[in-house]
């Protein structure tokens, strides 16, 4: 789970190389650095802690060249420290690489180097990569990345240079992503599409199993066994800007404010006058809805969370069993997907790891794959039969917002899609669900207005030991939601439950001045929701309900109401987590924390 990048052409390869990392940090931040080849010689520059400091270390001694690499790390083997820093040097100083992912055997393989004489600097799993380069060199660099990537084992994507061949980079991946961008006599590599969108949008996706040899005139893709392989390069529609933060102190007040945007794309063009969802993208054999037996959710954190919420209302819609599982869980287990069930597996990276696995182990039972996602080309959408793209923009902030909220219309347009087909939805039903979505994106910009009441409760919140989330039902599922925004970002012990299992054993922590943080949107389980809010306020709590405008009961009860417009119960989630992502990015605020960039986590967990 880091960050990598490579440049070969006409520039400043250190600016590239320190501007692309930018845009990779959320990846890992625990220390970055880069080489450049120049005048023959490879130069190294790297530091523990973010960014910053490597910036620091290169205005004091800048290097020059135009072909590098770079690297910013989430540490897994070795403590994060200027040693343990990518790039890692051979032992001769002639070879240097970067590495995202992890080495299985690197401890017979290191083992084994040392008796040969090779001279480790690091703890890393990494730097034997790079004394097996030199090992296999004798002359060509991709025969070399190419003998040693077969006697490692595990993940990787990895980035090679050598002062030997100047002007070249090579390449691999297995499993953790890596993509190729083309400029005019100039060619980039990084680890996701946003790190070289200021440069050029003209991008192709690396596959698991591939290398890649890049110059300052293009790449040539290979399989790892040197068969080549044409493949036209995509034209991505991002633009630089969407990743940049526009005027916001943090990228994720920037996306959660993008929010209503980010709603209205995902139903771009999707929704017909008669209800009825086109999904691009998810074509199912005919008579596959019809013959459904279940339904298999997987996914992890905040799109676990989606799911939750995509089961009740996949549920209602489809009127068949819907299972959910966290991926690290159903990879696991033995569990009984077969054909007939279509498993679904959500991620807004495309590259969590555990996600990656539930859905191929759900693939070979026979079951088909729809993947929901944010990241066109990412490697779960490449792993689905079917791919229902959320189109929420490039997330940077590590602690998700917008992409959620696209996930759940991505479960609403699922819902449509399956449900009329099945017949289980009607007509009329499609049509009012349908207009309710439609109506989403203001309703959402009226919840924005809340912002500065939110950040008034925040400060009376902020710091204390102890916070709980409940709620029935939907309101459970973003209470879940909530609650892991808040613990993210703000370090305080926070928990989710169902309301009606406070009663069961967690009423014992309830005491004065508790915190508790209720959703009341579904009508259905009003009252039984209020019995529980009777129950901690009558413990001492202070309690902050997120309700309906019209609601006139909850404020005899809470201390603080948040109201959001009314829409459809089953749609309720897309406006009532909007408070809940505010509520965490004051209270974080307030403590003074990294917002965008939490300690000890990394945007994407592309390992176990
Ligand atoms: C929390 C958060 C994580 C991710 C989780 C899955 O704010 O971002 O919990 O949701 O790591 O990531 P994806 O959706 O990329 O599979």
């Amino acid at each position: 789970m880091c960050g990598i990048v490579g440049y070969v052409g006409p520039r400043n390869a250190q600016e590239v190389l320190v501007s692309s990392l930018r845009r990779l940090e959320y990846r890992g931040y625990d220390s970055a650095g880069i080489a450049i080849t120049g005048n023959g010689r490879i130069g190294v520059r790297k530091s523990a802690g973010k960014l910053q400091r490597l910036d620091d270390v290169l205005a004091e001694q800048p290097l020059t060249g135009n072909v590098g690499i770079g690297h910013t790390r989430w540490a897994t083997h070795g403590v994060p420290n200027d040693l343990n820093a990518h790039p890692h040097l051979d032992s001769s100083g002639d070879f240097v690489l970067v590495h995202n992912g992890i080495i299985e055997n690197f401890l017979p393989l290191k083992e084994q180097l040392l008796e040969e004489g090779h001279r480790f600097r690091s703890d890393t799993d990494t730097e034997v990569l790079v004394h097996l380069v030199a090992d296999e060199y004798d002359g060509d660099l991709i025969e070399a990345v190419r003998r040693s990537i077969g006697r490692a084992k595990g993940a990787y994507a990895l980035v090679v240079m050598s002062s030997r061949e100047p002007g070249r980079i090579v390449a691999a991946r297995m499993i953790s992503p890596l993509v190729v961008g083309f400029g005019e006599g100039e060619t980039f590599l990084a680890s996701d599409i946003p790190a070289i969108l200021p440069y050029t949008r003209s991008v192709l996706v690396i596959n698991d199993g591939e290398m890649v040899d890049i110059t300052p005139d293009g790449a040539t893709v290979q399989t790892m066994a040197g068969e080549v392989i044409e493949r036209e390069p995509m034209e991505v529609s991002w633009d630089a800007g969407q990743a940049e933060k526009g005027g916001y102190p943090h990228f994720m007040l920037k996306e959660i404010y993008e929010q209503p945007g980010v709603i209205e794309e995902t139903l771009r063009g999707r929704l017909q006058p008669d209800g009825t969802a086109v999904l691009e993208g998810v074509d199912l054999p005919d008579g596959f809805v019809a013959g459904l037996d279940k339904v298999w959710i997987t996914a992890c954190g905040t799109a676990y969370h989606a799911g939750l919420v995509g089961r009740d209302v996949l549920e209602k819609a489809l009127r068949i069993p819907i299972e959910i599982d966290y991926a690290h869980e159903l990879r696991y287990r033995d569990p009984l997907i077969r054909r007939g069930t279509l498993t679904i597996a959500i991620s807004q990276s495309g590259e969590t790891a555990d996600t990656l696995a539930a859905g191929r182990l759900a693939t070979e039972l026979g079951s088909r794959m729809l993947a929901l996602t944010n990241v066109v080309g990412s490697t779960l959408s490449r792993d689905a039969a079917d791919i229902l793209y959320t189109r929420a923009g490039p997330e940077i902030a590590v602690a998700s917002t917008k992409a959620y909220t696209a996930m759940l219309i991505g479960t609403y347009l699922l819902a449509l899609r399956l449900g009329v087909d099945r017949g289980t939805v009607t007509r009329d039903g499609a049509v009012q669900l349908a207009g309710e979505l439609r109506a989403l994106p203001d309703k959402a910009n009226r919840v924005l207005r809340m912002d500065a009441d939110i950040a008034a409760i925040a400060g009376r919140i902020a710091g204390i030991d102890d916070i709980y989330f409940i709620g029935r039902g939907l309101d459970y599922a973003v209470a879940t939601e909530g609650s892991l925004k808040l613990k993210e970002i703000s370090y305080m012990h926070s928990e989710a439950m169902p309301a009606g299992e406070l009663k069961h054993g967690t009423l014992a922590l309830i005491t004065d001045g508790t915190p508790v943080v209720v959703v009341l949107t579904q009508s259905h389980l009003y009252d039984k929701t209020i019995s529980g809010l009777q129950e901690v306020k009558a413990r001492g709590a202070n309690v902050v309900a997120v309700a309906y405008e019209d609601d006139t009961e909850v404020a005899k009860y809470a201390d603080h109401v948040l109201r959001i417009p009314r829409t459809i119960d089953f749609l309720s989630p897309v406006l009532s987590i909007i408070p809940l992502q505010l509520l965490a990015y004051h209270v974080a605020k307030e403590l003074g924390h990294d917002i965008d960039m939490p300690r000890n986590l990394a945007k994407s967990v592309t390992v176990e």
